[in-house]
């Protein structure tokens, strides 16, 4: 735009301030930015060759974002027709491979290739597949594994991203699959309606409670309650470490009920009880001097939070602690995962949002939290400490 052109109607949209306003940042991103588009430039970065691999590496980049779905779906296929667990114990042939899991042979040798280039399997000698360094991750990790079946859902309704962000149109399989999301009273929920959100819950805790008991002296403190708890498994694996606690797991009945039985059938009874209600408007139980988050706060909107979090104040002996494990926003690195995942994976179910460091401690100090400190974990690309005394 000519900025001497038309200066009447530049000052009445306030577009010189803007144009005036632009730090020198912003004038470089712009120029970089009409650089990158241009097909000329385009066409010399990949004539020259210390330049190629840089332009090839963002075309990969940029199709890696177009086809993303598609590598989804063919690790979808590789876990739900049973390639991964296969190569995980075999090195079959394709032709092999085909008949055990009654493919077509050239079906079978169209996914071996598509997710060979995923890293998900490989060739072997004599012409046998065997896993790939993200596949053999992939297929020793059964949280992993759920999480990557339950995407059905997940993709499901977001076959219509615009729609759902314009508020037009929402799927319904996700609000559905996390029914506490939307639901008035969550604490009036049964045992179907809990059961597949807390079997993924529990496919994916072992490591995250090994990661949250590694960051934190747990052993400093008396009587941890863990609320939103789940069916107890984080309680479990933190009372066979730290044998001098009590514990509570708090969560809606139908889900404490199930960490009943585990602690029960753990012989954990004696240390560790689950209570059922609702953290929004029932009392919690008094008495910790650490209360535990993991997972819990993202779900939830910026309200929700503040009276759990006041809720959680009050039912903590003075000077106790509260720690909030889960991904936050702001990550070096983890971007994708905590602003491109979850932000649409929490938008898609309905309630919720990743949050920053920032964020979390003005929701923590308004509550009546000091102190609020970060530590990092071993796996801090998915999950943070958040630690906070009352
Ligand atoms: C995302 S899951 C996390 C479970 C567990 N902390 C973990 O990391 O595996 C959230 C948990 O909060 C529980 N929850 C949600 N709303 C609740 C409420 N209003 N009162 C009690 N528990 C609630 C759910 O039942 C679910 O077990």
């Amino acid at each position: 735009m000519n900025r001497g052109s038309n200066p009447v109607s530049l000052a009445t949209t306030g577009a010189t301030d803007v144009l005036e306003k632009r730090s020198l940042t912003d004038r470089w991103r712009d120029f970089r930015n009409t650089l990158v588009s241009d097909r000329r430039f385009q066409a010399a970065v990949m004539r020259l060759p210390v330049l190629r691999s840089i332009g090839e590496r963002n075309t990969r980049r940029i199709f890696d974002q177009c086809a993303g779905f598609v590598y989804s779906q063919t690790l979808l296929a590789c876990v739900e027709l049973g390639v991964l667990a296969v190569l995980a114990r075999d090195t079959p042939t394709g032709g092999e491979l085909a008949n055990r899991l009654g493919l077509r042979p050239d079906a079978a040798e169209r996914l071996l290739r598509a997710a060979a280039a995923l890293g998900l399997v490989e060739d072997r000698s004599a012409g046998r597949y065997g896993l790939g360094p993200a596949g053999a991750v992939i297929a020793a990790d059964p949280g992993l594994l759920a999480m990557i079946s339950h995407h059905r859902i997940l993709y499901a309704d977001l076959m219509d991203p615009a729609a759902m962000l314009r508020g037009s149109g929402h799927g319904q399989q996700m609000p559905a699959y996390w029914a506490y999301a939307g639901a008035k009273r969550p604490e009036g929920l049964n045992a179907d309606q809990i059961t597949s959100y807390s079997a993924l819950m529990t496919a994916s805790q072992a490591s995250l409670a090994a990661d949250v008991l590694d960051a934190y002296r747990f052993d400093r403190h008396e009587r941890l309650m863990d609320i939103g708890g789940g069916d107890g498994g984080f309680v479990e694996a933190a009372a066979q470490r730290l044998p001098g606690l009590q514990f509570i797991c708090f969560d809606l009945p139908p889900v404490a009920q199930r960490a009943t039985r585990r602690f029960e059938s753990a012989g954990l009874s004696g240390r560790a009880v689950a209570c059922g209600g609702n953290f929004l408007t029932d009392p919690l139980p008094d008495g910790a001097d650490i209360v535990t988050l993991l997972r819990v706060v993202l779900d939830h909107d910026d309200d929700t939070v503040a009276t759990l979090l006041r809720a959680v104040r009050q039912a903590l002996r003075p000077q106790g602690v509260l720690v909030i494990a889960e991904p936050i926003s702001g990550t070096p690195g983890a971007e994708r995962i905590t602003d491109t995942y979850f932000g649409i994976y929490l938008m898609a179910m309905g309630n919720g949002k990743t949050r920053t460091f920032k964020e979390l401690c003005a929701l923590l100090n308004a509550a009546g939290f000091s102190r609020t400190r970060r530590i990092a974990t071993r796996n801090r690309l998915l999950c943070g400490l958040v630690v906070a005394r009352a």
